[in-house]
């Protein structure tokens, strides 16, 4: 039986869903929920969804839905999940989780207390591109890792995107940044000192953020990430004896990974695959009991620890270490 599932909202992000869930046994979008009834029912017609709802709370009440996905803005993925989770709903929530740690452990602590599954949605963690590089790098096909260098950037036209409203939890840190903090802890661990600098624009939120990591044993991650840019996607791990460099690590497009020993360079070709498919296909086994969820608890809170620390280290002008485990 596939896992039911219900979309919160109309998100343009959803399409990646629908078209991820179309070919997979693992799971059925079977409803949909919006704040406007009529864009619900438009969107339920257009999209081949069977169910549409004219609020939030009547999706969560569907007993024909068994999970949530969650594709709020970033303000609302904590009080939507812990709302869904007290409806009895499993929870797949778009990255970024939140930029405050204590409301992650508490949507956590609410799905443990509540026997259900919570996932962050971070789609390329599940494309085999990036488990070859984390092989690769572990590996000691560079040597030991000594940096890491990762941007995230493009122009974004429109004012009235989500992404550039503070109240909403906008920024270019949590929208973009966050990949480059979940390519680098992926890498190295978790960080023990943090720096950011950001730009402020917008509604009062960062268009533009660099950040450095340092982890234990010396390893330095840089990105880069920002809304005012030309479009940069990369991720390179750097050793003392090569490098492993990712074009589109996020988007995953390319399927290759670039090592270069010396002065060889060789290209590992992966597969192409559906990361968002990939993505649900994880999240409906976990529920069903059959695997553990790539992205749990301690990835999600690994990441809203850092993201937190940068923040607060643009603001204070100085390195940061992130809040303790
Ligand atoms: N994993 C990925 O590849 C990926 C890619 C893009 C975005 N995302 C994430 O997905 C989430 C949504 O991004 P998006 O670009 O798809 O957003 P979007 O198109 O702007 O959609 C957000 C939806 O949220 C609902 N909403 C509720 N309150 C709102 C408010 N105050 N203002 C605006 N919308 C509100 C609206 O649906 P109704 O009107 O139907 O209620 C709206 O359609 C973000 O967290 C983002 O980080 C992930």
């Amino acid at each position: 039986m596939p896992v039911r599932l219900g979309l919160l909202s109309t998100a343009r992000i959803n399409d990646e869903i629908l078209l991820g869930a179309a070919p997979s046994d693992a799971v059925e979008v079977v409803a949909v929920g919006s704040r406007d009834r009529a864009r619900a029912e438009a969107y339920a017609q257009q999209k081949g969804i069977p169910c549409a709802h004219g609020s939030y709370e009547e999706l969560l009440s569907d007993p024909e839905v068994d999970a949530i996905y969650n594709s709020l803005p970033n303000s609302l993925h904590v009080p939507w999940t812990l709302r869904a989770l007290d409806a009895g709903k499993h929870v797949l929530v778009e990255k970024p989780f939140d930029r405050r740690p204590a409301e992650v452990a508490r949507a956590f602590d609410a799905a443990d207390a509540a026997g259900l599954i919570v996932m962050e949605a971070f789609m390329y963690r599940h494309h085999p591109q990036t488990k070859r590089l984390r092989e690769l790098v572990a590996g000691g096909s560079i040597g030991e890792l000594r940096e890491i260098r990762s941007t995230f950037t493009y122009q974004l036209e429109d004012p009235t995107d989500v992404r550039l409203y503070r109240e909403l939890d906008g920024g270019s840190l949590m929208d973009l940044g966050c990949y480059c903090v979940s390519g680098s802890r992926l890498l190295a661990g978790e960080p023990e000192l943090v720096e950011g600098t950001q730009l402020i624009g917008g509604d009062g939120v960062d268009v533009h953020f660099t950040g450095t990591l340092r982890f234990p044993g010396g390893v330095e991650s840089r990105f880069e990430c920002g809304f005012d840019s030309p479009p940069s996607s990369t991720l390179e791990a750097i050793g003392s004896e090569g490098s492993a460099l990712v074009n589109e690590p996020w988007a995953c497009s390319e399927h290759a990974i670039d090592l270069h020993r010396g002065c060889h360079t060789a290209r590992v070709e992966l597969e192409d695959a559906d990361r968002y498919r990939l993505q649900l296909e994880n999240f409906a086994a976990a529920i069903q009991g059959e695997a553990e969820p790539l992205l749990g608890r301690a990835d999600a809170l690994g990441q809203v620890r850092t993201i937190e620390a940068l923040y607060r280290s643009a603001e204070a002008g100085a390195p940061v270490a992130p809040a303790s485990a």
